[in-house]
């Protein structure tokens, strides 16, 4: 009998985030969800923790959910409401929330638990930008060595930037603590746009969880109603790339995904290109492999099974 696996998910919910959230509270006897700790990213920090707690709510799974940074470490917060709505979960009505925050700080949290956790134990999930991660690191060198490893949606190659030309959004809005999370040293699983761009909802999968007749099926119905017409819009794709789903379905199906094992650094000096992902795919460089840089997801494999979890809830 194994274990479930200890996991943090760092959040900035994000109808895509949501859905991530569910999947892993789905699964309470694979996933031991320690806690979610909300970022400032899609939508300000009021909102993305308490998007955090309707979540938890909406689960019925007890988990503590946390308020983390408010800005990024050195710039202006960015936000992404163009995509994510006003609320930041567009597209379905939930109550406001009656679970509580907890009252410990995102990244006090963090570090708390990582010391109190055996090393090696607890994997990391950040689905949004990196602050609460790299400010924990910051200030608690400490925990770096104990991260059993980070699993992340961020980052672009081929698929090039959703928010720029050159980047991808979470990796954007704080360059500089992605910065610090890719040189850490902590053993890193990056779900860039490459892998996420091919992990879109069909309009049947949509209507299948619509037909669940539960208040879950509704809800991920509804958000990802709302959150395709971005994408569809700007790509002419079919359907919403449910990134941050991608981040937990690897950790319960990582068959589904692969990848290659490369140097990944962050652009944060250029202006024109600031939050790039240089992806040394073809191993061009001499930088030392320091991610696995996931390229490929079986998409009909991964909807099977969001559906399959999220009919427990
Ligand atoms: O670029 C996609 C990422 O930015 C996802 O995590 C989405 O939720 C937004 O945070
Ligand atoms: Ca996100």
């Amino acid at each position: 009998m194994t274990h479930p696996r200890k996991i943090i998910i760092d959040t900035d919910p994000g109808q895509d985030d949501a859905v991530a959230i569910l999947l892993a509270l789905s699964a309470p006897e694979r996933l031991e969800v320690l806690g979610l700790t909300a970022v400032a990213g899609n939508v300000p920090l009021a909102l993305t923790q308490r998007n955090a707690r309707v979540v938890a709510q909406l689960s019925g799974r007890p988990v503590p959910v946390h308020a983390g940074c408010d800005a990024p470490m050195r710039r202006p917060l960015v936000t992404a409401e163009h995509v994510h709505g006003k609320t930041g979960l567009d597209g379905a009505t939930l109550p406001e929330p009656t679970w509580p925050l907890s009252p410990q700080h995102g990244v006090d949290f963090l570090i708390d638990t990582l010391r109190r956790e055996a090393p090696g134990t607890v994997t990391l999930c950040p689905l949004g930008p990196l602050t609460n991660i790299a400010t924990a690191f910051a200030r608690a060198p400490d925990i770096v060595s104990r991260v059993a490893e980070i699993v992340l949606m961020g980052g672009a190659y081929f698929e090039v930037g959703n928010i720029t030309p050159a980047a991808e959004f979470n990796i954007y809005v704080d360059p500089e603590a992605a910065d610090i999370v890719f040189k850490s040293g902590v053993p890193l699983v990056v779900v860039p746009l490459d892998c996420t761009h091919k992990a879109l909802t069909s309009r049947a999968w949509v209507e299948g969880l619509r037909g669940l007749g539960t208040p879950v099926g509704q809800a991920v119905a509804g958000w990802t109603d709302f959150f395709e017409r971005f994408d569809t819009a700007k790509y002419g794709s079919e359907g919403a790339p449910l990134h941050d789903a991608c981040v937990i379905a690897y950790l319960l199906a990582p068959h589904l995904f692969s990848g290659r094992h490369i140097n990944v650094e962050i652009e944060t000096g250029s202006e024109l290109t600031l939050g790039m992902t240089v992806a040394d795919w073809w191993r061009v460089t001499k930088r030392a492999p320091n991610a696995l840089f996931l390229g490929h997801v079986d998409r009909d494999a991964l909807f099977d099974l969001l559906t399959l979890q999220l009919s427990k809830l």
